[in-house]
């Protein structure tokens, strides 16, 4: 059992997943991929879960999805070190398959710990499952994609004072099979997350 009221500090709840053997996930996986980036940030990025790179070199995003993101995050004028990237779960699934429901379930706390403890002003989550996670909503990504969303104050368990919007994007392994069109557009819903940030850095 995962139990998040047992973390009162960042690192407890980091070595709290580092061990984690709740799900079978911890018997096939290499490493835990915890999440990377700065603690003190505005905008915290979600994927879906760490794929075969992540699962060797225990950070999210550095496969081919991770360079994808930097072009995208580059092309709008934000660098990795603006931003705390998590997955949804932390443990690789084997052949790279979708997360089942009770692995989600099982890792819940430690994103929902992970965003109590950030407290990110701006959510933006990569494809359904990080969109579903974050909104608990059956609408799709493609509906979604792009749109400003005020995340409820204590919706999905995160505390009352985290008042945060959220800004669905389509996950980078779709954007990479539908080539530079799909850049293209994904570029244009990074250009709203990018506008978004500088108008909370100018407040
Ligand atoms: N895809 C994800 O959703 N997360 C990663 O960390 C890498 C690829």
């Amino acid at each position: 059992m995962v139990n998040k009221l047992s973390w009162s500090t960042w690192d407890e709840l980091q070595q709290s997943a580092l061990r984690c053997t709740a799900c079978d996930l911890g018997a096939t996986r290499t490493q835990v991929v915890f999440g990377s980036g700065p603690k003190s940030v505005r905008l915290v990025i979600i994927g879906e879960a760490p794929g075969a790179e992540e699962d060797r070199q225990g950070f999210p995003f550095v496969g081919r999805s991770g360079a994808l993101l930097d072009r995208l995050l580059n092309s709008v004028g934000i660098g990795r070190a603006e931003v705390y990237i998590a997955n949804v779960i932390k443990c690789r699934p084997p052949d790279n398959r979708n997360p089942s429901a009770r692995e989600i379930a099982t890792c819940r706390p430690f994103l929902e710990a992970q965003l109590e403890f950030l407290r990110p002003e701006i959510i933006v989550p990569l494809g359904n499952f990080a969109t579903r996670f974050i909104l608990n909503t059956k609408v799709g990504i493609t509906k979604l994609r792009g749109q400003i969303i005020d995340l409820p104050a204590g919706s999905m368990g995160t505390p009352p004072h985290l008042r945060a919007v959220v800004i669905p994007v389509l996950h980078p392994a779709a954007v990479l099979r539908g080539g530079e069109a799909a850049f293209s557009r994904a570029q244009v819903d990074f250009a709203v997350i990018a506008q978004t940030l500088s108008s909370l850095l100018a407040s």
